[in-house]
C-alpha cells in the first residue's frame, strides 16, 4: 500500500515551483483528441496519475502520444476508436470529457458512467442532455453508455445548464467548437479553466467568445488544427502549499502561482492572520505562530471559494485558536477527511453541510486513510502540524493530483516522505 509519512513541527521554509494545473491539462488532453491534423503539444503539464490514465485513454484511441520532462504531445491523426475502457472510466470522473470530442471526431462514443473522488453523487446528467440538444442519442445497454449522433455532425443551439457545472460547461465547448451553426451556452462555468480551455481551442482554429463568463457563444467550424499551449499553474496546488507553510507557522516563496486564480482563497489565509505577498508570479506566505478562525467559510462555484481548497483550510482552523465554520455548498459528500482529522485529535463536528471545527493547540500524529484527493492532501497538511508521526494511507487518492506531495514539502524542509 502506498503511504505518506510525515513528522510534524518543523516550520517549512525556501522557494517552491507550482506545478501545471490537473484540472486545466484534463480538459486540454481531452481537446487533443479533436484535431483530424497536426501535433497538441501541452508544456508544463503535471506528471500526475489522472494525466497517465488520460494518455492511456488517448492511445488506446489510436492516439500517437509522448511525454518528456513536462511537455505532453499528442498527435490526434490516427485516432480510430470510439470506446472507451471501463477501467480508465472507473478511474476518474474527467473521463467523462472524452466524450464530447469522440462525438465530434466520429459520431459515436461508447462509455460507462465515470468514476473519481466519492464527493457525493456526481451524476453527468447536465452533460447528457445538453449533449442531446446537440444531435446526440444514446441508451444504456449492460452498464455502457452507447451514444451516437444519428445526423454524424453535432448541430449547435443554445443550452442552459441547471447548474454552472465545470465538466458540463467544458464537455459542451468541445461539442460546440466543431457542431453545424452557433451554441450558445447559459450559465455556464466561470473557473480560469473554461477560459484556458476556450482560450487553447481557440488557437486551435475555433471561435468561442465569453469565456470566463456566464454566457459562452461558439460559431462552430470544420475542422481543428493541433497546437503548442502551456498549461496554467495549479490554484489548488498552490493552496495545498500555502496551507502547509501556514499550518508549520513557516515562510515561504510559491513560484508560477497564477495570483488572480487564487484570489478566491486569499481572504481565507488573511483571516488566519497569514502575511500574503504577491509580486508577478510568484506570492510569499509568512504565517503567525498561531493561525486564527476562519469565521465562516462558504463553498462556491468561481468567483467563490473552491470547494477543493475547503479540506485544507479546515486543516489550518483545526490548529487555530477558536472556532471555524465551513459551509459545503458544491458537492454533497465533502467532508469525508473530518473524521480522519478527528483521529489527529482535531475537533470537527459535520452536521449536513456545515461543519464546525474547534481548534486545539497541538494535533498528534495517527495512522489516517486519504478518503480522496484534496481530502487526502488536507490529512498531509494536518500531519505536519502534529507531534509525532502520521502515516497517511492511500496516498494513490494523492497522486491523483500532485506530482510529488512529500517531495515537494521535503524540500520546504518537512520531514516528509513517501513508500509504495
Ligand atoms: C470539477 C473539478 C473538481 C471541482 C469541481 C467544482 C475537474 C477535473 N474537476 O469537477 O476538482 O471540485 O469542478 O469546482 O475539473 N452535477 C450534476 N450533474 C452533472 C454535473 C454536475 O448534478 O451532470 C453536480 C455535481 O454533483 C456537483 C455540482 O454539479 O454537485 C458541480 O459539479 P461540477 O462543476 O460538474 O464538477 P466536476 O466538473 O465534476
Amino acid at each position: 500500500m502506498s503511504t505518506i509519512t510525515i513528522t510534524g513541527g518543523r516550520p517549512l521554509r525556501g522557494v517552491l515551483r507550482v506545478q501545471g494545473a490537473k484540472n486545466s491539462a484534463l480538459p486540454l488532453l481531452a481537446a487533443a483528441l479533436l484535431p483530424a491534423a497536426g501535433e497538441t503539444r501541452l508544456f508544463n503539464c503535471p506528471a500526475i496519475h489522472d494525466v497517465a490514465v488520460c494518455l492511456r485513454m488517448l492511445r488506446r484511441l489510436g492516439c500517437r502520444v509522448g511525454q518528456s520532462q513536462g511537455v505532453v504531445t499528442v498527435d490526434a491523426a490516427g485516432a480510430a476508436g470510439w470506446e472507451l475502457a471501463e477501467e480508465d472510466m472507473r478511474e476518474m470522473r474527467s473521463s467523462v470529457l472524452f466524450l464530447a470530442p469522440l462525438l465530434a471526431r466520429f459520431g459515436e462514443a461508447e462509455i460507462t458512467l465515470p468514476g473519481g473522488c466519492e464527493l457525493g453523487p456526481r451524476p453527468i446528467d447536465f452533460h447528457l442532455n445538453a449533449l442531446r440538444q446537440m444531435g446526440m442519442e444514446w441508451e444504456e445497454s449492460h452498464g455502457r453508455l452507447l451514444c451516437r449522433v444519428p445526423r454524424r455532425r453535432l448541430t449547435g443551439c443554445e443550452i442552459l445548464l441547471p447548474l454552472p457545472s465545470v465538466g458540463a460547461t467544458e464537455n459542451v465547448l468541445l461539442a460546440a467548437v466543431t457542431a453545424a451553426g452557433q451554441t450558445v451556452v447559459h450559465n455556464a462555468a466561470r473557473e480560469p479553466e473554461i477560459a484556458e480551455l476556450a482560450r487553447f481551442l481557440n488557437r486551435c482554429g475555433a471561435k468561442i467568445a465569453g469565456a470566463g463568463e456566464g454566457t459562452l457563444y461558439i460559431e462552430g467550424v470544420r475542422a481543428l488544427h493541433g497546437e503548442s499551449y502551456t498549461v496554467m499553474p495549479d490554484r489548488i496546488a498552490a493552496a495545498t502549499y500555502m496551507a502547509a507553510v501556514a499550518v508549520t507557522g513557516g515562510d515561504a516563496v510559491l513560484e508560477d502561482v497564477s495570483v488572480p486564480h487564487i484570489y478566491p482563497t486569499l481572504p481565507a489565509f488573511l483571516q488566519c492572520g497569514c502575511r500574503v505577498n504577491v509580486e508577478d508570479r510568484r506570492l510569499r506566505l509568512t504565517a503567525p505562530a498561531r493561525l486564527r478562525p476562519v469565521p465562516y467559510l462558504v463553498t462556491g462555484a468561481f468567483p467563490g471559494f473552491p470547494t477543493d481548497a475547503q479540506p485544507l483550510l479546515m486543516a489550518m482552523a483545526a490548529v487555530a485558536e477558536g472556532t471555524s465554520v465551513f459551509v459545503e455548498t458544491v458537492f454533497e459528500n465533502r467532508y469525508r477527511h473530518a473524521p480522519e482529522l478527528c483521529r489527529l485529535g482535531a475537533g470537527v463536528r459535520v452536521e449536513g453541510r456545515m461543519a464546525v471545527v474547534q481548534g486545539v493547540q497541538t494535533l498528534s500524529g495517527a495512522r489516517v486513510r486519504a478518503p480522496d484527493l484534496r481530502g487526502g492532501a488536507a490529512l498531509v497538511v494536518a500531519a505536519l502540524a502534529a507531534a509525532g508521526q502520521t502515516t497517511v494511507e492511500n496516498a494513490r487518492y494523492i497522486d491523483r493530483g500532485y506530482e510529488d506531495l512529500a517531495g515537494a514539502l521535503a524540500a520546504l524542509g518537512a520531514e516528509a516522505a513517501r513508500t509504495d
